[in-house]
């Protein structure tokens, strides 16, 4: 075992320091301000400087730092954060500029045989968020995870290893956040103090020992910087927001178009139908089953005259049939693309069509080649495609996967040409799928967004495919874990994830699938999805009360979509998620700044973006009133636009299960009821709302409604672009920054001048102010008096005025 604790020599770098420790050398340096990398090897010198996640110009980027020394240690000063290595023990200490420890060593670094590990304190009141779509509790706190991309059908709670591995992690101390990037895709293992109380550790079996710290302070600011550091989400057409319908599997191809025919027949507004593995010959990818699809063209061409957008599954094994015309293979095998046994034979394992033999894609032209099997469906008019069992699923074998020495040959820019075994390039393997499709989908048409869905992936996968879950089951349970996924997954850079809507294994019952619908109806992706074998799991399964309330649930989404689309355009800007944890926008909600998602009873509340709180019950399926913790004082009921109150004496006062540290400022009870979510607005937002459409290829009729809330801080904004092409990136788009004020001379809301030239589809703007009374009833605009005043509505006013591209003040009196 090597430990690193006797430092022999410390060289000052413009961009850090670098260490020797007799044969081990180590490299701390600054690649912005707030991001610092450690590299340690203990033997020889640091390896190659590449990297299947960090951005080119991010691995490349480096600041000056100021050096500084002590008799007892060394380091450096960014304009942010200040680094010092003890000379004696060689920990390392992370304070910010006013001395508070952001991170710090506990242990030397350890080096045993090919794996390493690093100790880090762990302070009592420090949380950590993040690692993908891990199980369990929110907080990592107190708990251990494997990162080893599996197929996990059926997880649990507690299953460990699942599908994605995401080796990034957010530490939060009273509202003070960091995070750590261990960017290894060996088999990486991390503790939150479950082994060594009081210590967190993280490892891997092999490869370099190379993580990155970032600093916030806030937890946005990690993200961010994160999203710097390893790519941020592209912006999804926009039909991939609308709800999306599937199955394990609709077949034939009368079944298609039933389902389809019944969400238009019923009004269920709905914008994609998914087609999984029955629609092809014997599951073999890139195939059609003629049978069963005698005219598949013409059934592409009647959903796309429905406003549906097919998604298709396209797996990645390949079914191994020479001599059968099989072009994926034929095509495959001449052009050298499949994955080789060490013998150099190719690598041939048995997935849903039989034997089966695997792209390398780790291998640039094979991206390439893969890109290219897309063309027939692309023509078609297929738009979406769904990357399934890359983690790579394989069946018959114990470990569920290939072999740890199959061969790769990396060919990729930044890195060495060499092959690696499968060990390590695992955890990659399906980011590298989801890459593939997505550089092949903009290759066939470079002004189209494509849509991939991955199952498996790495940090910087997000650059290529939104995610879900994978094959969670119909319970309440997976209800309620469907939100501490999605929020760690939103964390750890995935801005567009869902679940499984319903569940995938087992049938719901009409309660379970109502109330997941009516949830889901605010979460980035929208899609119920089942297995082969279960009970039907459409909107209206379970009789009309049921789909009633399914349907209301999925219109208001639609509804919403503005201010849904609008926030997705912030993500792939910012790389910040849609669906947010509580503390994310607001660090201060309980006094001694700790999370207050992790109190039992916000665990079940998450954030839309900055201005939505969706509260369901912590337990979904309990039917005992339940409290709703507020992260700030000023809410509004999103449905009646009330102010939301505390409740009037008899104050039933903080619950008492909330230590006094926990107390927040607002609170209220609620009884659950099937029918109804609790939704809300922070006062001081202004939600863009659109008239109801059944599919976003629909032009909405009528105004563009802001809601305004009022409030403090008091803003809102709206994006549109025509939500499939990149004519965006070229001007194409329109954006409004909106902000109101309620002052001495009246209630003013304010709009920037449009940006972009996308043209709106509203003529009118519908005014809707929730927590301001006029008491003159008069109206101008621009200062110039107008006609029109202010009608009451349910708990507010409203008012229509023309849309108008310059940026107006429209003062209330
Ligand atoms: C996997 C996927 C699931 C899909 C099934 C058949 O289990 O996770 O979503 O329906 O394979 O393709």
């Amino acid at each position: 075992m090597v430990v690193l604790d006797r430092a022999t020599g410390f060289t000052a770098l413009a961009n850090g320091v670098a260490i020797a420790d007799g044969s081990a050398s180590e490299e701390i340096i600054a690649l912005r301000d707030n991001v610092i990398r450690v590299r340690i090897v203990p033997n020889g010198t640091l390896p190659e400087n590449a990297s299947w996640a960090v951005l080119p110009d991010a691995l490349r980027s480096h600041v000056n730092v100021k050096p500084e020394s002590s008799t007892t240690s060394f380091g450096f000063r960014t304009a942010a954060l200040d680094i010092e290595i003890d000379k004696s023990t060689l920990q390392l200490t992370v304070r910010d500029l006013s001395g508070k420890i952001v991170q710090q060593d506990a242990l030397p670094a350890r080096f045993e045989g090919t794996s390493f590990r690093v100790f880090k304190s762990m302070p009592l009141d420090e949380h950590y968020f993040g690692l993908g779509d891990k199980t369990g509790p929110l907080d990592r706190r107190e708990e251990a995870f494997s990162l080893w991309n599996t197929d996990a059908y059926r997880f649990e709670e507690s299953t460990d290893p699942i599908y994605k591995s995401i080796p990034f992690f957010m530490i939060y101390q009273a509202g003070i956040a960091s995070g750590i990037f261990l960017d290894n895709t060996w088999r990486t293992s991390f503790d939150f103090g479950k082994e060594i109380p009081g210590i967190y550790s993280f490892g891997a079996v092999n490869g370099p020992l190379n993580y990155y710290i970032l600093y916030g302070p806030s937890p946005k600011q990690v993200v961010e910087t994160y999203a710097w550091l390893t790519g941020r989400p592209p912006l999804p057409p926009m039909w991939s927001f609308g709800y999306q319908q599937s199955r394990y599997t609709y077949t034939p191809q009368a079944r298609v178009l039933e389902v389809a025919q019944r969400l238009r027949d019923d009004h269920i507004p709905a914008d994609a139908i998914y087609l999984d593995i029955g629609f092809q010959e014997k599951n073999r990818p890139f195939t059609v089953d003629t049978k069963a699809f005698p005219d598949f063209s013409g059934m592409i061409a009647k959903l796309k005259a429905q406003n549906f957008h097919v998604v298709a599954i396209t797996d990645l094994h390949i079914a191994k049939l020479s001599d059968q015309n099989y072009f994926p293979y034929d095509s495959g095998m001449a052009g050298d693309h499949f994955v080789k046994n060490p013998d150099g034979s190719v690598y041939t394992g048995v997935v849903w069509p039989g034997p089966s033999v695997f792209p390398d894609f780790t291998q640039q032209q094979t991206r390439a080649w893969w890109g290219t099997l897309y063309g027939n469906f692309h023509k078609l008019g297929i738009e979406g495609f769904w990357n399934d069992m890359n983690e790579p699923s394989i069946f018959k074998t114990p470990t569920h996967t290939m072999p740890l020495d199959v061969v790769h040959r990396i060919d990729e820019s930044g890195f060495t040409q060499r092959t690696a075994t499968h060990a390590e390039i695992h955890n990659v393997y399906g980011m590298e799928n989801s890459r593939a499709t997505f550089e092949g989908l903009r290759t066939l048409d470079p002004n189209l967004r494509p849509f991939v869905l991955t199952r498996a992936t790495y940090p910087g996968g997000q650059r290529y495919a939104a995610t879900w879950t994978g094959d969670n089951s119909s319970s309440w349970n997976h209800l309620r874990m469907t939100t501490f996924m999605l929020k760690n997954l939103g964390l750890s850079g995935f801005a567009f994830s869902g679940a499984d809507v319903g569940g995938f294994a087992g049938t719901p019952s009409a309660d379970l699938l109502t109330k997941w619908l009516e949830i889901a109806a605010f979460q980035p992706i929208d899609r119920d999805h089942t297995e082969a074998g279960t009970g039907d799991q459409e909107p209206w399964v379970g009789g009309p009360a049921q789909e009633a309330i399914r349907r209301r649930f999925i219109e208001e989404r639609y509804r919403l979509m503005p201010f849904l689309y609008t926030l997705a355009e912030e993500a792939s800007r910012t790389g910040l998620p849609m669906i947010r944890p509580l503390f994310f926008e607001y660090p201060n909600a309980a006094p001694d700044r700790h999370p207050i998602d992790i109190d039992n009873p916000a665990s079940g509340e998450f954030l839309l973006g900055h201005d939505l709180l969706i509260a369901p019950s912590p337990y979904p399926d309990q039917t005992d009133s339940y409290t709703i913790e507020f992260p700030s004082a000023d809410w509004y009921d999103y449905w009646t636009g009330e102010k939301v109150r505390n409740p009037g004496p008899p104050d039933p006062g903080p619950s008492p299960a909330l230590p006094a540290s926990a107390q927040v400022q607002l609170s209220i009870p609620v009884v659950p009821t099937l029918a109804n979510l609790p939704v809300f607005v922070r006062a001081g937002s202004i939600l863009p709302i659109a008239p109801l459409v059944e599919s976003t290829n629909q032009i909405p009729q009528g105004p563009l409604s802001l809601r305004v809330y009022a409030g403090d801080d008091c803003n809102g904004s709206v994006y549109q672009d025509d939500g499939r092409t990149y004519a965006y990136k070229d001007g194409a788009y329109l954006r409004i920054n909106f902000t109101c004020q309620i002052a001495s001379d009246g209630f003013h809301l304010r709009a920037g001048p449009q940006e972009g030239t996308y043209p709106p589809w509203w003529k009118e703007i519908r005014i809707e102010i929730y927590g301001w009374t006029p008491s003159a009833n008069t109206a101008s605009l621009n200062g110039k008096p107008i006609q029109s005043t202010a009608s009451p509505i349910d708990h507010g006013f409203a008012i229509t005025i023309p849309a108008r591209s310059e940026s107006f003040d429209l003062q209330l009196r």
